[in-house]
């Protein structure tokens, strides 16, 4: 390449002697990646160009045929017509060359009073506000479909686990409403994150702003962006709003690999407590037997590049003096490869939850065992005037007496249960029912079934 003698000079190249060493310009390029976001590239330069027209920085007619250009190349674009090149370096070149091409001198006007450094943090927040809406959206789906899941199986009783031992019984059905609150508190995350993604950018220039007396409340009318960057500084070298993202990410990440984690357990054969969908899952390529969770397994181990993808864009950021750095052109790797993993895992995971299917039996069969009506033993003698911490040392001899003898606590007459206790009488086995144990538990949040079914009703279910 010989620059500015070369056919096809840089947009920048003018104060530049030599061209660029091949080897720098693949290393530099970032079009392979960035070209996602041409859509709202050119929705950006459409709107500055109507900006520059209205306020006579360039002739109307000159901005009409700008607009009808972009609107012609982003067909070219859709249809695939369009060739893009690595030679100029990112989408935004690739565009403005393109442009060029038609209109000649009229095409290079397009760049007036902006800077690639306001337009590409225009682009980001134009296309992650998007996308965030649709996984906004996708988000629902998968709560709409635990909160059916939960409907069909309401009354279901299972043994709900602390430190992964039986603890005590829930109902499947509160259990699943547990996963729609994560999801409900990763949606506001997501819903926050907007408000700081909706501000417009553009207009800052390189750094210091413009000496063009551009409207920037008009571009922001255009584009929908409710805000206006206050500080050309700050704009156009602030990704938080992608930091927020990736953080919103990461812990809804953390969600589904818990909920994949707990499915992956429960259709082991050890719990047995549902069949997963034979289409959702692989088999072994040597053991015949063999029927694997892969998808659950696969959601939560793409949590750790999303995880990942956080790391480095914080790392990318926290040494950058202010204001713009190239640096920052490594942002989008990892925004876009966790917009892909969410939309993915999400509606993955939603197709999972409907298709499984639940042994009540076997739940119900391991909630009897493991002394899970323990608690309410205790409780029942805290009724009846023994302090708790005394009773739960009761009671935890009366476990130690059952597993000696092979029984259920609800097994003991109730002779050797005041044998324990004196303060015990004939209505204790009330307290050692399952249905009770769950029924009793109706303070807000408990796992009762009224307040399960009142929950249900909130979220519309
Ligand atoms: N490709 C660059 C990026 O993604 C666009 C901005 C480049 N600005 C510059 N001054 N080199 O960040």
């Amino acid at each position: 390449m010989k620059g500015s003698k070369n056919k096809r000079p840089r947009l920048w190249g003018g104060r530049f002697g030599a061209g660029m060493a091949e080897s720098v310009e693949a290393f530099t390029s970032s079009i392979a990646v960035d070209a996602r976001l041409c859509r709202q590239d050119i929705a950006g330069s459409i709107a500055h160009a109507r900006m520059l027209a209205r306020q006579r920085i360039i002739p109307a007619r000159e901005a009409r045929r700008i607009v009808r250009a972009l609107e012609a190349i982003q067909k070219e674009i859709e249809s695939g017509g369009f060739s893009f090149s690595s030679k100029d370096e990112d989408i935004h070149m690739n565009i403005e060359r393109r442009l060029i091409r038609k209109l000649g001198a009229v095409g290079e006007k397009l760049h007036t009073a902006r800077s690639r450094n306001d337009q590409v943090a225009l682009d980001m927040r134009l296309y992650l506000r998007e996308e965030i809406r649709s996984i906004i959206g996708a988000l629902g789906g998968l709560r709409r479909e635990l909160a059916r899941t939960a409907k069909r199986y309401l009354t279901v009783i299972m043994p709900g686990y602390t430190h992964l031992q039986r603890a005590q019984p829930v109902l499947l059905s509160h259990h699943l409403l547990a996963y729609v609150e994560m999801l409900e508190r990763d949606r506001e995350r997501l819903e926050g994150c907007i408000q700081r993604v909706d501000v417009l950018p553009l207009g800052s220039g390189a750094l210091a702003g413009t000496t063009f007396p551009i409207d920037r409340a008009y571009v922001a009318r255009l584009l929908h962006f409710p805000r206006v960057s206050k500080n050309s500084i700050d704009a156009v070298s602030d990704r938080d709003f992608v930091l927020e993202f990736l953080s919103a990410s990461a812990i809804l990440f953390v969600h589904l690999s818990r909920l994949a984690e707990d499915m992956i357990l429960w259709s082991s054969e050890e719990f047995g407590f549902i069949e997963l969908p034979d289409r959702y899952c692989t088999g072994s390529s040597m053991m015949p037997q063999k029927k694997n969770p892969d998808v659950l397994e696969l959601i939560r181990g793409k949590s750790g590049r999303v995880f990942g993808h956080l790391q480095a864009l914080l790392t990318v950021m926290k040494g950058l003096p202010l204001a713009y750095n190239r640096d920052l052109q490594e942002d989008k790797p990892p925004l876009f490869d966790t917009v892909d993993t969410v939309t993915a895992s999400l509606a993955m995971m939603r197709e999972v939850v409907r298709e499984i299917k639940v042994k009540k039996e076997r739940m119900l069969a391991a909630v009897k065992d493991g002394f899970m009506n323990a608690t309410d033993l205790a409780d029942y003698l805290v009724r009846r005037g023994v302090s708790f911490r005394s009773a739960h040392a009761v009671v935890g001899r009366m476990v130690r007496f059952c597993i000696q003898k092979g029984r259920r606590l609800e097994e003991l007459s109730l002779r050797e249960l005041r044998g324990f206790s004196p303060k015990i009488e004939k209505d204790v086995y009330d307290y050692l029912t399952l249905d009770g144990a769950i029924q009793r538990r109706r303070a807000i949040g408990g796992t009762a079934l009224a307040n399960v079914r009142r929950r249900l009703k909130e979220i519309g279910a």
